[in-house]
């Protein structure tokens, strides 16, 4: 049987991994993360997809696709985390299990960012542990799919 599909959604910006703001986000590329997730998703025996958009309708579309379709959802929103009540909807309707991560601490941060949408959401969230936040939420998805 083919190995259960978990969908990698990033957010606004995060396309400029590796340039921008290195001492907030790190110096890993989108690129990077991309094999590190795909590498830990294969030995977890998870078939991982990495996409990623800075535009809120993108996510949305990618969300209502993984339904039925993906056994889970790994998901920084980026900004749209803060502001978006469609991603939100999106995810609640989806019925896939989801794990939020963030690459910084959002609660050591500006007001703004402490607020998520995306947590009414998702089954936990992660932050302030760079890109190996990504890992640990395959590890999580991984322990779930196995379990249903
Ligand atoms: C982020 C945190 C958000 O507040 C910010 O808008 C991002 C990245 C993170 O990974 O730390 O774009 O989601």
């Amino acid at each position: 049987m083919a190995d259960p599909i978990v969908l990698i959604i990033n957010g606004p910006n995060l396309n400029m991994l590796g340039t921008r703001q290195p001492e907030v986000y790190g110096s890993e590329t989108l690129a990077d993360l991309e094999t590190a997730t795909t590498a830990h998703g294969a030995r977890l025996g998870l078939a991982v997809e990495v996409r990623q958009s800075n535009h809120e309708g993108d996510l949305v579309d990618w969300i209502q696709g993984a339904r039925g379709r993906c056994a889970g959802i790994v998901i920084n929103a980026g900004a749209y985390t803060h502001t978006s009540v469609a991603v939100l909807d999106a995810l609640l309707a989806a019925e896939v299990p989801a794990i939020e991560v963030h690459l910084s601490h959002i609660h050591q941060r500006e007001e703004f960012r402490h607020h998520s949408y995306v947590s009414k959401a998702a089954k936990g969230m992660i932050c302030g542990l760079g890109s190996h936040g990504y890992l640990l939420a395959l590890d999580a998805l991984a322990r779930m799919i196995r379990g249903s």
